[in-house]
């Protein structure tokens, strides 16, 4: 059987198209690669390899952005209005004008693995009706939260299996990840396993705009929740008076400021510059309360290295107020933090994705409607009298 020449050239138009694209591809993730990296070499075992561009998932990554495209807030926008009408601006700042994408990397960081029945790391089917709100469902629900949103803006995203650290409590663990992750990564955000983000057409650039997280911040932090407890006082206070900042939600840039920084943090138990701070190994609230009893006061020379994001914004979730004794209302308007009660976790999540589904479902009403909509005429008037 002999090919029709038509046949043939469109088979040749075709290869060449196909050989093309895939040169493109190859330019295209080539292109990602280019990270500012920077050595400053602590000496730690390294368990972390850059296995890009083969990870995560690319093909679902081009999907999503895609998907979401219609709805994505641009970075250079001024402001974002919630779907119940409340309005954010960028704070008139705009540090940030492109989106970063894989100069962002997204880190989860825990001692577990969730690959217990319907865990993000099982390999059998997930029923998402029975996944629990608490314990390794919780996180799981969180890691697909954070991954989704990595996915959206095209920012890298990492789970960081950890292990404990002797007479440490597990909190210490995030530190020297975020160190590591810092020599290969611009920005490295390390959310908890109960923090959210709850818009995820919102962009970090325009947040980190709004929040006026510079080219010059080292590290960026929520202001806690203050909480007074029983016998115990304000427990949100460093022993100057100050609100702690909140470690669940760290955003660190790659800056030789933030490592001297960073190794100051980690290495704080030693107490070779900081008497007292070896109790904090193993008492709560371990390296947060490090991070705002010394090293807050001694590395932000110009008042923009370390910011301090509105607990409102990052912090808590609508209700939080009153709860064991908390006395401000953070909302958790852009992250959300599950610290007291972990059970509506799991529809905060699954509300923040049906939104954006729905924001999307409805354009496509909209857009399509003179194909969808059978409009059927009035009836005629009955001449009954
Ligand atoms: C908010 O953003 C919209 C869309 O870009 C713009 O038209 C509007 O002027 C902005 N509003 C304010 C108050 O900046
Ligand atoms: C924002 O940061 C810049 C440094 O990048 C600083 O000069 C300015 O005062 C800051 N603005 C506010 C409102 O904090
Ligand atoms: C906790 O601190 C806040 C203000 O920072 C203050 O209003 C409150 O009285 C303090 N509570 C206690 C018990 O120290």
């Amino acid at each position: 059987m002999s090919i029709p020449s038509s046949t043939h050239r469109t088979l040749s138009v075709f290869l060449v198209s196909l050989v093309i694209l895939l040169l493109l591809h190859c330019a295209f993730h080539a292109g990602s690669l280019r990270v500012p990296i920077q050595n400053v070499g602590d000496g730690a075992a390294s368990a972390y390899q850059d296995k890009r561009p083969s990870s995560p998932a690319p093909s679902l990554g081009k999907l999503v952005s895609e998907l979401y495209k219609p709805i994505k807030l641009p970075t250079t926008a001024t402001n974002y209005t919630d779907p119940q009408g409340e309005t954010y601006d960028n704070g008139g700042r705009t540090h940030w004008k492109k989106p970063m994408g894989h100069d962002i990397v997204i880190v989860d960081i825990d001692t577990r693995i969730p690959k217990g029945e319907n865990g993000v790391f099982n390999p059998d089917k997930m029923d998402w009706t029975a996944v629990q709100s608490w314990g390794p469902g919780l996180l799981s629900v969180a890691h697909m939260n954070h991954f989704l949103y990595a996915q959206i803006h095209g920012y890298d995203y990492k789970y960081w299996h950890a292990q404990k650290m002797e007479g440490h409590g597990d909190s210490w663990i995030k530190l020297h990840v975020i160190r590591e992750l810092l020599h290969k990564h611009r920005f490295v955000i390390f959310m908890d396993g109960d923090a959210l983000i709850q818009h995820l057409q919102v962009p970090l650039e325009f947040l980190f705009n709004r929040w006026n997280i510079s080219s010059g911040t080292s590290i960026a932090m929520p202001i806690d929740t203050q909480q007074i407890r029983d016998g115990e006082g304000n427990i949100s206070l460093d022993s100057k008076g100050e609100v702690v900042l909140n470690a669940g939600v760290i955003m660190a840039q790659n800056l030789p400021h933030t490592h001297d920084m960073m190794r100051a943090w980690i290495e704080c138990p030693t107490e070779l510059r900081y008497p007292g701070c070896g109790r904090w190994k193993d008492t709560w609230s371990h390296e947060q309360r490090v991070f705002s009893e010394y090293i807050r006061y001694d590395y932000n020379p110009n008042g923009n290295n370390i910011v301090k994001i509105p607990c409102t914004e990052a912090n808590g979730f609508p209700g939080i107020v009153g709860r064991e004794g908390v006395i401000d209302d953070c909302k958790g308007e852009f992250i959300r933090h599950f610290t007291l009660e972990k059970y509506v976790a799991k529809t905060s999540m699954s509300d923040g994705i049906m939104q954006t589904l729905a924001e999307l479902l409805q354009k496509n009403f909209a857009a399509n409607h003179k194909q969808i909509l059978v409009e059927e005429p009035p009836r005629a008037q009955s001449s009954k009298a």
